[in-house]
């Protein structure tokens, strides 16, 4: 029996993700921090779509995070065919406003834990005919972002691992691909901090995170390399391409500023 392993499954994008890889009919492990949440979607999943859901509530900061939720996958023999990187938040502000530890905190979730787990779970993923990798990053990956520095380059990381690892396992069965969402209406803006006059601007383009999970799993299941929702974030991502990066800069500056 195969699972989805999905991290960062207990709300927003990761959740709709789980919920629609559910609804395909795909068993389900849930990784995040908050058991009740996890708890909760377990038990709408296997009640709604007749599918088997387990869950591991796990900080995904900790060092030793991957090799707790190898442990997990083997002390119950798991097999995973379809991993989905998705936990992941920015940190607002001035970079040396925030300590640190918060910011080693946030590079531990959204990329060394994305390592560790895509290194420790490829021998399994491997022994599939046919299995998938989704890593989640951003527009944010494709342009340096003021008050956003660190998390931007975070999802820059994300983005060429992924694309490099894609052609290193071209003749594998394993289809690996990025999904780069732009504003989506999710807890997001609240965790890393941001004003309120952001959130509103924020809240102007935001797509929902159901229609973000259903493009990002339907551009999985065709094997795309890069899956950029919604129209207006492909023009984004086109301009900033050729435009000089002074301007694109200067407007993610004044976006982000307060
Ligand atoms: N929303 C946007 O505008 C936007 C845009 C581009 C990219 N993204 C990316 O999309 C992904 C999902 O974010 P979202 O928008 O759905 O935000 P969200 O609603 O805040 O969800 C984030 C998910 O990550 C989990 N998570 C965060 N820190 C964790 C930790 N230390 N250990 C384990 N799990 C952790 C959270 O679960 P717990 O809190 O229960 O741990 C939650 O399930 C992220 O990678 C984000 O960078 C979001």
């Amino acid at each position: 029996m195969n699972y989805a392993l999905v991290t960062g499954a207990s709300k927003g994008i990761g959740r709709s993700i789980a919920e629609q890889l559910a609804a395909k009919g795909k068993n389900l492990l849930l990784i995040a921090r908050s058991e009740e949440a996890l708890k909760e979607l377990q038990l709408f999943i296997t009640q709604k779509y007749n599918v088997r859901a387990d869950y591991l509530a796990l900080d995904l900061a900790l060092a030793d995070a991957a090799p707790q939720a190898l442990a997990w996958l083997t002390q119950h023999n798991y097999a995973v065919d379809v991993l989905v990187n998705n936990a992941g938040y920015g940190l607002w502000g001035k970079f040396d406003t925030r300590t640190i530890e918060s910011h080693n905190e946030m590079l531990q979730v959204n990329l060394l834990t994305l390592v560790y787990l895509t290194h420790a779970l490829l021998p399994e993923l491997k022994k599939h005919k046919q299995s998938y990798i989704l890593n989640v990053a951003s527009t944010a990956a494709y342009q340096a972002v003021p008050t956003l520095s660190l998390y931007a380059a975070s999802k820059s990381f994300v983005l060429l691992f992924t694309r490099g690892l894609r052609l290193e396992l071209k003749d594998s069965g394993v289809s690996v691909s990025c999904l780069c969402p732009g504003p989506t209406s999710t807890d997001f803006v609240a965790r890393a901090g941001m004003s309120a006059a952001i959130k509103k601007k924020s809240d102007t383009f935001s797509m929902t995170a159901d229609d973000v999970a259903e493009i990002g799993l339907r551009g999985l299941y065709k094997g795309k390399a890069e899956i950029i929702p919604g129209l207006l974030n492909k023009i984004i991502v086109v301009f900033t391409a050729c435009a000089p990066k002074c301007i694109t800069e200067k407007i993610a500056n004044d976006l982000y500023k307060k």
